[in-house]
């Protein structure tokens, strides 16, 4: 007998052919929209990673509503994914769908800005605490203007990250720790520059490691996020960001945080929560209650510097922006957003869920003396095959087990629960019940017993 992770292997997978199987029966359109989409859709699919869900063919979706979807064959879901965040709060959450008609109905985009930017960018500093804001059409987008504002401000070179972190597709952030020295990661596509030229990375809780490398003041920021959410979950150590922010201020470092999966701690992201002064701040996906939209904020002195870097640079092309930024239709559903769905009594229920179902995996796992373990961030749920939560980016990549996690995730979604493709998170929304919690871990334990 294998044995993985505390379970029986051979049984796993086992039951992973059968649920193939199972799978398949029950969704012939997807399965017939599969073997279209092959002929015009590169990889059969819109966006390559779409194929890389656990699903025997591409899974379609006819309609999403709050907590649950339905597929092309009229299979029921409840949703733990949301979009990885970026139906947080909800799929087509009524005051967004209504503000967006309304909206589109009088103008999308005109590349002025309509009263709402005032509305949205005084709320943001009123939530978060930075006083300046900009926007972008993806957190992506965001971080790659935030790294530039921050490198002009300081006239520094150097990006810092920690070793393992996503920040979406900006290309700078993707250097590794191998052995101790930063890599560019293999996996990249059509990336000719040397990224380790002008990236520097540590691991995360690694304060002496942290402060060698900030030491020779070349360092222009920081780009983190507040707890690793992309490698598995890592959180901080208790005092790391106290004394790594100090530590970036007395090299001159800047500290962005990106608060795009944080957003689950609470209403001004998990600085706020946790009394922390970044210098700048990213946030996107459940931003425009799922419409494409992310927005950056900025201290009051980092805004003065920006401002300053705008005056003195010579006139042209900033490399920041692009043409649909802030469009009126993203102002719109961020403004409806932030007022009607985004609320404190969405997230007092959004954490009371997540606690139960964060206690309901940790039972399931006590109960069968499994070796993982549970780790909450408000909203955000994850579990790992781990019995001690990973300190570090490296540690939490070698733990991660994407056989593992295929055949877990399909085991699920045959029930009706679909959680996030990659590692096990799972998010909770406004919408979610009790009566869902409860489906999801009496699930997750049946699995369990058939593993064992
Ligand atoms: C922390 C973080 N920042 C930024 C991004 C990029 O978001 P987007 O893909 O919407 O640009 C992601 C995406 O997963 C993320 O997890």
């Amino acid at each position: 007998m294998t044995t993985r992770h505390g379970i029986n292997w051979d049984k796993a997978l086992q039951l992973h052919a059968q649920e193939r199987e199972r799978f398949i029966a029950a969704r012939p359109q997807s399965r017939q929209l599969s073997g279209q989409a092959g002929q015009h859709l590169l990889f059969g699919v819109p966006l390559h990673w779409m194929d890389d869900w656990s699903t025997p063919f591409t899974l379609y979706v006819k309609q999403a509503q709050g907590a649950s979807f339905e597929d092309v064959d009229g299979n029921q879901y409840v949703d733990f994914c949301l979009g990885d965040t970026g139906a947080m709060f909800g799929h087509g959450p009524a005051p967004v769908a209504r503000a967006v008609a309304e909206q589109a109905a009088r103008g999308i985009t005109t590349m002025l800005p309509s009263a709402d930017a005032v509305w949205v960018a005084s709320e943001l500093a009123r939530r978060f605490g930075l006083p300046y804001w900009q926007f972008a059409m993806t957190a992506t987008d965001a971080n790659r203007f935030a790294l530039r504002w921050a490198r002009a401000a300081t006239g520094r070179q150097q990006l810092l990250v920690f070793n393992g972190c996503y920040h979406g597709t900006i290309d700078d952030v993707f250097v590794d720790l191998v052995d101790g020295q930063p890599v560019q990661r293999a996996s990249l596509l059509g990336q000719v520059y040397d990224l380790t030229q002008y990236t520097r990375v540590v691991e995360f809780n690694d304060l002496a490691a942290l402060e060698a490398v900030l030491q020779d003041g070349q360092v222009a920021c920081l780009l983190a996020e507040p707890a690793m959410t992309n490698i598995g979950m890592v959180l901080p150590e208790p005092g790391f960001w106290e004394a790594a922010q100090a530590l970036c201020r007395r090299y001159g470092t800047l500290l962005i945080m990106d608060e795009t999966h944080t957003i689950s701690t609470g209403m001004g992201g998990y600085s706020r929560a946790h009394g922390l002064a970044p210098d700048m701040m990213v946030l996107g996906k459940p931003m425009g209650g799922g419409v494409p939209c992310a927005v950056y904020g900025f201290s009051a002195e980092m805004a003065e510097r920006a401002q300053q870097a705008k005056r003195e640079a010579v006139p042209g092309h900033s490399g920041i922006g692009t043409t649909l930024t802030a469009n009126m239709l993203a102002m719109a559903a961020m403004r409806a957003n932030l007022a009607e769905v985004m609320t404190e009594q969405a997230y007092a229920h959004m954490f009371a869920l997540a606690g139960q179902l964060a206690e309901g995996l940790r039972a399931v796992i006590a109960r069968h003396q499994l070796p993982w373990c549970v780790t909450q961030v408000g909203a955000r749920t994850e579990f790992q095959f781990t019995a001690t939560p990973p300190r570090n980016g490296s540690e939490a990549d070698a733990i991660l087990d994407s056989d593992m996690e295929h055949i877990i995730h399909l085991y699920l979604l045959n029930r009706g629960l679909l959680i996030t493709p990659f590692h096990n998170m799972l998010l909770v929304c406004p919408q979610t019940t009790m009566a869902d919690v409860e489906r999801l871990v009496e699930a997750f334990d049946s699995f369990v017993q058939q593993v064992i």
